[in-house]
């Protein structure tokens, strides 16, 4: 069932037991009104002409005084008055009913009778119709001599209550009827949103990650289309991301094998007509593998850190050897591209708690970066200081190539990011790199002014702040 006749139903039900509860109560009540006023006036009548009986004619003959008796109370009374003996014998009647025959089938003669004031409501045989009748007793002192009874259709009563109840109910088949429509019309804006998230959402699912839901209020629902329009926006980045990844991963891949393919052609062939350049060749399919390899294990480390399945192996780790040997290796690539690499450590340098292999990874790519994007002539700085208000050690590395613009710098740490430039990378560097020295405990940010220079601060816990 759809939501919005669920709405509309529950709307119907709730209005339709109050309207119905209501016009019950209303029909009861006037019901009551109307027969308890009759019932009032007719016991009226009755005590006060048995008074009347009692003052002015208790010594008098019933049976004789029975004609008087009956003009004096049917002069204030439109219906019938009926004068009945102490055995039950019809005495007199307004109706001209023929006297003579016994009363006592009526339950409220009976009990004048007995003494009693006597109600009955029922069928009357003589006129077939409703009745009210209130029967009082005459009495002469304490002894019932006979009664006076109070006789009152109540066909005219049946009918106005008949009427007043049908237009109860009237009124209140309008109202269910006007609040049914207001149903429809409310159900229809929370159903609007709800169709507009629904299509929104199948859109999305569906692979379109441009589609957005329009907000239309500011209640749940608007807040449930803002929620996925974030997500919409957030896969929309992702799959650009993993495009962009798959476009420079396919591509790092192909270079070096390319190179690989290029240079096995050329040993066959060069093998075929004698010249032999066999250890340039091997050399430059060596280093190619490498590359390759390096690249396959920068895209498993990156996984590892994604899922959250790399874990450290950490020893006692002195920087100024760790940093003097990773200078070592990188400086022959610095000397080939004219680049002077320094190290500068500080004499006494707080020993760290790290994984060494980890931490040279994060050298190596800060330094592949540097090195990537300094010219000719360019200095690399590797520069190490104890912060010792922090209890921790600071690691620099500082370049004097071309710099980043401000505008991308947040981005820089994101997976797969790669600034605007034509030098080869999958754009998982730094993203690695600052995983891992978070991992550690420590701190990556990046300073940078375009066509300046960069510089990345790395901040290591020393060993004391190991929490243990
Ligand atoms: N020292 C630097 N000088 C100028 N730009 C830099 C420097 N280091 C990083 N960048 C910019 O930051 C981007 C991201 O660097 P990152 O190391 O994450 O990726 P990459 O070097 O492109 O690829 P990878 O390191 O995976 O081979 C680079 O593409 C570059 O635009
Ligand atoms: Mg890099």
């Amino acid at each position: 069932m759809g939501i919005r006749k669920r709405l509309v139903g529950s709307y119907l039900l709730v209005i339709l037991t109050a309207v119905i509860i209501l016009v019950a109560i209303l029909i009861t009540a006037v019901n009551y009104y109307y027969y308890h006023n009759i019932e009032r006036i007719l016991v009226q009548q009755a005590e006060l002409s048995a008074s009347f009986y009692e003052q002015y004619f208790k010594d008098a003959d019933l049976e004789q005084q029975a004609p008087h008796l009956l003009q004096g109370f049917s002069h204030h009374f439109a219906g019938q008055v009926q004068i009945i003996s102490s055995a039950g014998r019809l005495l007199e009647d307004s109706s001209g009913l023929q006297p003579g025959q016994s009363m006592l089938g009526y339950l409220d003669v009976r009990k004048a009778a007995a003494g009693k004031a006597g109600l009955w409501r029922g069928l009357d045989p003589a006129a077939e119709e409703e009745v009210m009748a209130v029967s009082y007793p005459l009495l002469t002192g304490s002894k019932v001599v006979g009664a006076v009874r109070f006789v009152t259709s109540l066909q005219e009563t049946k009918e106005t209550v008949r009427q007043i109840a049908a237009i109860l109910i009237g009124t209140g088949l309008i109202v269910v009827l006007i609040v049914a429509a207001v149903g429809v019309l409310l159900s229809r804006t929370i159903t609007q949103s709800i169709t507009g998230l629904k299509h929104a959402a199948e859109q999305i699912a569906d692979g379109d990650y441009g589609a957005r839901a329009e907000k239309q209020y500011d209640d749940e629902l608007g807040a449930l289309a803002d929620t996925l329009n974030v997500m919409a926006g957030k896969i929309q980045q992702h799959d650009r991301l993993k495009n962009d990844f798959i476009s420079s991963v396919s591509h790092e891949l192909r270079s070096p094998l390319t190179s690989i393919k290029g240079w096995v052609v050329t040993l066959k062939t060069s093998r075929l007509n004698g010249k032999v350049r066999l250890e340039e060749g091997l050399d430059i399919i060596e280093s190619e593998a490498d590359r390759l390899t390096g690249l396959v294990d920068e895209l498993l480390d990156f996984s590892k850190l994604e899922d959250g399945r790399m874990v450290l192996s950490r020893s006692p780790l002195h920087l100024a050897d760790f940093l003097g040997r990773i200078g070592q290796q990188l400086r022959p690539r610095a000397e080939r591209q004219g680049i002077l690499l320094e190290v500068k450590a500080a004499e006494r340098l707080p020993v760290i708690w790290g994984d060494e292999n980890r931490l040279k990874q994060v050298m190596i790519n800060l330094l592949d970066n540097a090195l990537k994007f300094t010219e000719r002539g360019g200095t690399i700085t590797i520069l190490a200081r104890p912060d010792e208000a922090e209890a921790r050690v600071v690691v620099a590395i500082k370049d004097t190539g071309a710099g980043i613009p401000k505008d991308e710098l947040p981005n820089l740490t994101q997976k797969f990011y790669k600034g605007n430039h034509k030098r080869g990378g999958s754009g998982l560097g730094l993203s690695i790199s600052e995983q891992i020295v978070r991992l550690h405990q420590g701190q990556l940010k990046i300073h940078s002014e375009l066509g300046k220079g960069t510089e990345v601060l790395i901040y290591l816990p020393s060993i004391e702040a190991r929490p243990e």
